[in-house]
């Protein structure tokens, strides 16, 4: 099949009225910006500021690469929208310099940001919570040696994945299939960052379920199934082409649907994320078991987007979806709406 429409959207929630939408007041869509994943970014961000604005919100564009985010005060924004993708934009970065502004902002804060980027800090986290990621080992990007280009098959085995840890979209990661290969591979990922991540790589089908909310409130989508032909799901795959399948429901079985949610929301609160965010996972198709790769904590939102086509899936709009993360803005000191005060408490 091809993407992104489910079979049967059920009934979609209607937009809000325009006087529901006033309290949100000014609000600066962030696109853009200065990462390798920019026009994904502004295919995300048009598409944001567009079902905002078919809502009432008085929204507008921000493109951070060619202006200072001080603007953002001196113009009179009272909240961003986030629709960054990767370096200086869902890295802790751009948070950070909102935090500072005092401008609540959409999706993960700081920490949570900075560390969901870095897909070698993420496993380390998730491995000390016990959950599962592929094994994996990290290269100084040009200071090995050929032993330990060797040494890394030997470990996990062939074929093996290769890719920049703080990259995303696909970019620099190559399944290096023989020994001969490991130079080239790391070479690539290593134009992107300064160190290389090495993994095991997983044989089965892939697949990505969203997370909308915050600690004990935060909610799993339905999962999504992705099909790329032959099973390579580059950056021209995600983006740009119809060959690639996207299945949602997804066709697991009840029990592995919900093993899939129970472990993307354990990813997600065990880094720290709020607001939303997208876990991408791997099904090995010998055992069944579930592998965690990454979180997203800025996914997309592009027509081919996987967090639309899941809410989609869940009967929330495209439109009601981006309102409802708006309205989920908040600043790293802003307390969950889930944080009620205690029975008797002062
Ligand atoms: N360990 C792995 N085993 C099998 N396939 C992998 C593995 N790691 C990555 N991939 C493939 O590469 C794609 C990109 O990897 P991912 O870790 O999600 O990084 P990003 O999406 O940030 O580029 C995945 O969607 C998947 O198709
Ligand atoms: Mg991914």
């Amino acid at each position: 099949m091809s993407a992104p429409a489910p079979s049967a959207p059920p009934a979609a929630v209607p937009a809000a009225a325009p006087a529901d939408v006033r309290p949100l007041g000014k609000v600066a869509v962030l696109l853009g910006g200065t990462s390798a994943e920019r026009e994904v970014s502004l295919m995300s961000g048009n598409g944001v500021l567009a079902a905002l604005r078919s809502q009432g919100v008085d929204a507008h564009p921000f493109d951070p690469a060619g202006r200072d985010l001080g603007e953002l005060t001196r113009e009179g924004f009272s909240r961003a929208f986030i629709a960054l993708h990767g370096r200086h934009g869902e890295d802790g970065t751009v948070q950070g310099a909102l935090e500072l502004l005092g401008i609540p902002y959409t999706g993960s804060g700081v920490m949570a940001s900075a560390i969901a980027l870095d897909k070698v800090m993420t496993k380390r986290v998730w491995l000390a919570e016990g959950l599962p990621t592929p094994r994996w080992a990290v290269l100084e990007a040009g200071r090995q040696s050929r032993s330990d280009l060797r040494a890394v098959p030997d470990r996990l085995g062939l074929p093996l994945i290769v890719k920049p840890p703080r990259e995303g979209s696909s970019i620099g990661v190559t399944k290096v299939l023989g020994y001969s290969q490991m130079q080239d591979a790391v070479s690539l990922a290593a134009r992107f960052d300064p160190d290389v991540l090495c993994e095991e790589f997983i044989d089965g089908s892939e697949l990505t379920c969203a997370v909308i909310g915050e600690g004990s409130a935060a909610r799993a989508l339905p999962v999504v199934r992705i099909e790329a032909p032959a099973g390579n799901y580059d950056y021209e795959h995600k983006y740009f082409s119809e060959d690639t399948g996207y299945r949602c429901p997804a066709g697991l079985s009840a029990a592995d649907e919900a093993e899939v949610q129970r472990l993307t929301l354990a990813a997600y609160r065990t880094l720290g994320c709020r607001g939303w965010g997208r876990a991408d996972l791997m099904q090995r198709a010998s055992d069944g078991r579930l592998f965690l790769l990454e979180m997203n904590t800025s996914p997309g939102m592009t027509g081919h987007s996987l967090v639309p086509m899941a809410a989609r899936a869940a009967g929330i709009s495209y439109e009601a979806l981006c309102l409802e993360l708006l309205r989920s803005a908040a600043l790293d000191s802003t307390p969950p709406p889930a944080a009620a005060p205690a029975p008797g408490a002062a």
